[in-house]
């Protein structure tokens, strides 16, 4: 695997979200290529069976099968992460569901559920995961948001508006976890050929619309985002935090 070596993710345990496909499974198979220790949490057993039986003998990861709109799980598997690898020291909050609705559709039920699956998670990891990093005298949270609620997307108010409060859980978190050198950043990923965009919701329409808007004219793909993670989590990036940065390919 081609690409920057970062010393300092060398023997870190890091903890994905949604790691088991997509852009998750990306951003995990660049932590192993570090030689990171890299815990993920997914609810697909049979995608991540899959990347695990993919990833080289040598690889330091673990798996752990939950719901993250369960908080109760979510800190168990957490736990099972730490037991595993010791102290957390990189969370990368990936998991999401983009979900297309409707505003007559929604009910109380069903928005309580999407700001589960979008946004609740991102605090509850970090509230598990910071004093693991305020131990270890630092660390580093990256969040990942989306260019969505940016560019006005529209059939999914319930997605945008949980993904535009990552931004404000971003610079929230920064606030209170700077103090003990724990950095907090969000990327906002623009539209990323994953398998599932690829099954869902790409069109032709939608690739010419890629090109015209796009300022660079390629698809872009999931590791375009693990490679920008692996910065903002490295200590290359020491000095930077509260902070929003898109990976688009220049669409915004
Ligand atoms: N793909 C894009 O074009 C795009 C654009 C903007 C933002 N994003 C963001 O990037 C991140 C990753 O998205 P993706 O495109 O790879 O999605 P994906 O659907 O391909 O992968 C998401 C992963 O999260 C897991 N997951 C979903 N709900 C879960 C739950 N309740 N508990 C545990 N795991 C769960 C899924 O099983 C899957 O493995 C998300 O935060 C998404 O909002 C993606």
């Amino acid at each position: 695997m081609q690409g920057a070596i970062y010393p300092s993710l060398k023997d870190r345990t890091v903890l994905v979200t949604g790691g088991g496909s997509g852009i998750g499974e990306a951003i995990v198979r660049r932590f192993v290529s570090q030689g990171s220790r890299v815990g993920f949490i997914d609810i697909d057993l049979e995608a991540s069976k899959h990347l695990l039986a993919s990833l080289p003998a040598h690889a330091s990861v673990h798996f752990e099968h939950a719901d993250l709109r369960d908080i109760a799980a979510l800190r168990r598997a957490v736990a099972g992460v730490r037991e595993m690898f010791g102290p957390i020291t990189i969370l990368v909050n990936n998991a999401a569901r983009d979900d297309r609705h409707a505003i007559e559709d929604v009910t109380p039920e069903y928005w309580d559920e999407r700001i589960a699956v979008n946004l609740k998670h991102q605090f509850f990891s970090a509230q598990a995961i910071a004093p693991d990093m305020i131990q270890a005298g630092g660390g580093s949270i990256v969040n990942i948001g989306s260019v969505s609620w940016v560019i006005g997307q529209g059939n999914m108010p319930c997605y945008t508006t949980a993904k535009s409060a990552v931004q404000g859980l971003t610079r929230a978190l920064a606030r209170d976890l700077g103090p003990n050198n724990v950095r907090v950043n969000s990327i906002l990923p623009g539209w990323i050929m994953t398998q599932r965009q690829q099954d869902l919701w790409l069109t032709p329409d939608g690739e010419a619309e890629i090109m015209q808007r796009q300022c660079l004219k390629r698809k872009l793909v999931p590791d375009d985002i693990a490679r920008a993670v692996l910065f903002f989590a490295a200590d290359d990036s020491s000095a930077c935090t509260n902070q929003s940065y898109i990976v688009d390919g220049g669409w915004v």
